[in-house]
């Protein structure tokens, strides 16, 4: 078998072997295979898609180019959750804490920010002291002793994602549905939990800008899931307008603190309680997702979810005062009002230029390892549906000087659209996707 064989039958058109799929990918992680072959591999498999069967050993052929987590000294079930990355996505802090207090394990391995989304080990690295670089051995330990750790994962932890995604980040293949499932659950299979949830966003703030190609991509991950026997569910939502108020790394901390404390964001809420209560079905705590919302909800209630936030941040060397002093969070220099020039009701708050305009104040990163700033970021006080009057205050602009200020507020400014009527139909959540077929959701924040 040689690369062009493989690369040739694929532009063809023609599904692939098993141990095609494997002699390219362990070729190229090995460096047998050169950047320019397995370029044309991509832009074959880019034009001429994968079957189910293949996308499925595809994943499992880069899960196995580097470690495999093990679980399996950890008792109870252990459950992850992935967000394909929006504006504002700050559920893992809500959500890892929440189910972990549910007595589900949560070994959760993430990435950083890029572009105009965030990460959630950014905004972690905004509570003073905590780490997010453990060694494996750490994260084990912490995991079995509380139930949950969120950290960077190695470099060691599916290496051929790594190496092919930089290549796909110039040859115009990320959009690619088969290349993108494999590369999310890729990862998702090597962290080592029994069951996935996925949190899959569509709209301008998000990877995937259409319903239609976001539920492909969800059908297509819950597939993969079920080929090699990990229990996955994915939950659709609308990445339209930012998730909750704060965009920005201290200032989601903040918000999801908020959150776990009964009084943050309702769109926020709603979603990681449907999620949340998905992982608890997942993890057999909870007979469906009706009675697993109902515990999450006792949990929050009683104080635990966010006692098992403190516990976390303790035991990743964080100042678990943050929890009920969030003066000890980065602050920005500068905080200006952004106004509005009319009258009428919210109709649209484009995600996508929120997180550019929160990019542009230095909340997040054009180029992968450039530092960021945890203390600025956005605040939106009005969002889709809200009523509002000329001169009310939309939102607020948290910069490190005046200058980025003003160029925060016409950024954001424009991101709104302000129409006579109110919008109808707008809805959070929109269908979440298992083994068992596509529920359609007919309500949200
Ligand atoms: N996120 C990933 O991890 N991989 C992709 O290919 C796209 C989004």
């Amino acid at each position: 078998m040689t690369a062009c064989e493989v690369i040739m039958k694929k532009r063809n058109g023609l599904p692939l072997t098993r141990d095609e799929i494997r002699f390219i990918v362990r070729g190229f992680v090995e460096g047998g295979i050169p950047d320019y072959q397995m370029a044309a591999f991509l832009m074959a498999v880019y034009f001429r898609g994968m079957t189910p069967v293949e996308t499925a050993e595809l994943t499992t052929a880069m899960a196995e180019s580097g470690d495999l987590v093990d679980l399996s000294s950890i008792p109870g079930p252990k459950v992850d959750k992935h967000s394909t990355g929006g504006v504002g996505d700050k559920t893992s802090l809500v959500l890892g804490p929440m189910v972990a207090s549910a007595g589900v394990v949560v070994p959760k391995m993430s990435g950083r920010g890029l572009g105009h989304t965030g990460g959630t080990l950014d905004k972690l690295e905004s509570i003073p002291g905590l780490r997010v670089s453990l060694s494996l051995e750490e994260f084990l330990s912490n995991v079995r002793r509380i139930g949950i750790a969120i950290v960077g994962q190695t470099a060691r932890l599916v290496p051929a994602d790594g190496k092919m995604y930089a290549l796909r980040d110039v040859t115009a293949t990320v959009d690619s549905i088969p290349l993108i499932a494999s590369s999310i659950m890729s990862k998702k299979i090597a962290g080592g939990a029994d069951g996935i949830v996925l949190d899959v966003k569509f709209g301008s703030g998000a990877f995937m800008k259409t319903f239609e190609s976001a539920l492909e991509l969800a059908r297509s991950m819950v597939d993969i899931g079920a080929s090699v026997g990990r229990r996955t569910v994915a939950v659709i939502s609308c990445m339209e307008q930012p998730l909750g108020r704060a965009v920005g790394n201290a200032l989601e901390v903040r918000e999801a603190l908020e959150t776990l404390k009964g009084r943050g964001p309702d769109d926020l809420r709603e979603l990681c309680l449907e999620i949340g209560s998905r992982m608890l079905w997942l993890a057999g705590k909870a007979d469906d997702a009706e009675s697993g919302r109902r515990l999450l909800e006792e949990r929050l209630r009683s104080g635990q979810c966010l006692d098992k936030f403190r516990e976390m941040v303790e035991a990743q060397g964080g100042d678990a005062s943050v929890v009920d002093d969030y003066s000890i969070l980065p602050k920005a220099a500068v905080v200006r009002p952004v106004t509005a020039a009319s009258t009428g009701y919210v109709r649209s708050v484009d995600a996508l230029t929120i997180g550019r305009a929160a990019m542009g104040l230095g909340a997040g990163r054009e180029v992968k390892g450039a530092a960021i700033d945890h203390s600025v970021g956005i605040v939106l006080e009005k969002k889709v549906g809200d009523r509002v009057r000329a001169g009310d205050v939309l939102a607020w602009c948290h910069a490190r000087d005046d200058s980025s200020a003003e160029s925060g507020i016409d950024a954001v400014r424009s991101a709104y659209a302000i129409a006579p009527e109110i919008r109808a139909g707008y809805r959070l959540i929109h269908a979440v996707v298992s083994a068992h077929g596509v529920e359609a959701y007919g309500t949200g924040g």
